[in-house]
């Protein structure tokens, strides 16, 4: 399949020469009955297959210890594509694509799911309530060479949730999801995953998680689960709301890995500002973009398989992703400068201008993940304005550096990434006191529900 932007021309040091940082598991108490008896009540034989196909993409790249989120309209391969020249080892998730659209669109499937080599590891999110797409848009994408394929169970929007009747509601549903991601693994040599938040409405407690969880991998070879840790409210709030509103549990999260000990699960939602305080009222505190990585750590240090960053990484991407290859994955740091690191982009962007017909992409689209490259610099509110009068004018990503860059001081664009600060990592170490009781299984009526 055809990359049709610039390839970047980046030396990768390759990633099975990279010591990682083994995080440190709790100890924590696992009384649940195990799901070695859950795997017997499974119709499906793909286990050993799946644990080879998961097998190989581990050897070949770093473990999710860090993933940016898929965010639709943000993390897109400019996005991605930045992302990637600050953070070598950062997982990254594409935007979520309806299965639908892989399908309908099959003329034009580069413009969808192609990216560039360098941006593995790459997990592609899709979304759907259609048995028959999934499994064709499984099949197409398959040809593009993702590391893991992301089955979006998480997404409250009306649109996704309401109409459409994917997203989280199908959480609502565990059977559903089991035979869809049989179907995803069926059409796909890589390993699959689920991201679902932790309830709905008032389908919220850890039993009813659980059980989600539970027939999920038990119907299906899902062994990894991104767990959102609030849930989804589907009274009509918006989105963005039902990314702030209902609060955070990280202790569902936690007790998930006490009960299901051979599945894998990666926390979300809020990780960037959680003080004790905040973990333990469910208050969200301010963001503090520059000590994410601390609690990242903390999570890690805790017995999170992973961690993923979603709006933080998006709107201060050099802070929040430039101390990830170090500080989580004990990786050396890259060296880039701001400048460098722009110098590269805009080859790639004036490489891709215009690829996919009608002005698309546009110098807009280009630059949008830029905007944020300066949050809380010396020069930022002028560069936002500087970037605005320059939309109108600027034809080329090169003429619009020119024009707006000069905002930023010079200190700024020739400043490596800084050392990280250094913090408290047992932020999480108290939650064995919060966790809720057990998860107590009806096997048999649950798997065969
Ligand atoms: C603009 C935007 C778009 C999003 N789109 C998706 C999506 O396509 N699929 C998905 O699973 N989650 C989506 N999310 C949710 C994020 O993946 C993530 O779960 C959420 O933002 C919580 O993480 P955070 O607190 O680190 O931002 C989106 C979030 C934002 C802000």
């Amino acid at each position: 399949m055809k990359f049709s932007g610039y390839t970047l021309i980046s030396s990768f040091t390759p990633f099975h020469c990279i010591p990682l940082k083994k995080p440190r598991r709790l100890p924590l108490d696992i009384n649940f009955k195990t799901a070695s008896k859950i795997r017997r009540l499974s119709t499906y034989n793909q286990k050993q297959q799946n644990h080879c196909k998961a097998e190989m993409v581990v050897a070949k790249y770093p473990p999710p210890l860090f993933s940016v989120a898929p965010m639709m309209e943000w993390t897109d391969v400019h996005y991605r594509t930045l992302a990637r020249l600050i953070s070598k080892h950062a997982w990254l998730y594409t935007e979520m694509l309806a299965a639908e659209t892989i399908v309908y669109q099959e003329a034009n499937l580069d413009r969808f799911l192609a990216f560039p080599p360098e941006q593995h590891p790459i997990v592609l999110q899709i979304g759907g309530n259609n048995l028959d797409n999934i499994a064709k848009a499984t099949k197409l994408a398959n040809a593009y060479n993702y590391d893991e394929i992301n089955f979006n169970c998480g997404c409250p929007s009306p649109r996704v949730a309401g109409h459409g009747c994917f997203g989280v509601r199908l959480m609502l549903d565990p059977k559903f999801v089991g035979e869809a991601m049989s179907v995803i693994a069926a059409n796909t040599d890589v390993p699959v995953s689920v991201k679902c938040r932790i309830g709905v409405d008032d389908h919220d407690s850890y039993n009813e998680l659980c059980d989600f969880i539970y027939k999920v991998s038990a119907l299906s070879p899902t062994r990894h689960f991104i767990i959102h840790s609030r849930k989804a409210l589907l009274n009509g709030i918006s989105p963005a709301d039902n990314r702030k509103i209902p609060p955070l549990k990280y202790e569902y999260y936690f007790a998930l890995l006490r009960d299901f000990p051979d599945l894998k699960f990666t926390i979300n939602g809020g990780i960037n500002c959680v003080d004790e305080v905040s973990f333990l009222t469910g208050v969200n505190t301010p963001i503090c973009l520059c000590c994410l990585y601390l609690y990242a750590n903390a999570a890690l240090k805790a017995g999170a398989h992973g961690v993923m960053v979603g709006r933080a990484a998006y709107h201060n991407p050099w802070n929040v992703l430039g101390h990830v290859d170090t500080a989580i994955y004990g990786a050396p740091a890259s060296g880039l400068t701001r400048r460098q690191i722009l110098e590269k982009y805009q080859v790639y962007g004036d490489a891709i201008l215009g690829t996919y017909g009608n002005d698309r992409p546009n110098v807009r689209d280009v630059i949008k993940p830029i905007l944020g490259f300066f949050y809380f610099e010396p020069g930022n509110s002028l560069w936002k304005r500087k970037a605005d009068a320059a939309f109108q004018r600027c034809k080329t990503v090169k003429s619009f550096f020119e024009e707006a860059l000069v905002a930023i001081p010079d200190r700024v664009l020739d400043s490596t990434i800084t050392e990280a600060p250094i913090g408290r990592e047992d932020l999480f170490a108290n939650v064995e006191g919060i966790l809720p009781p057990p998860y107590e299984t009806r096997e048999e009526e649950l798997v065969y529900a």
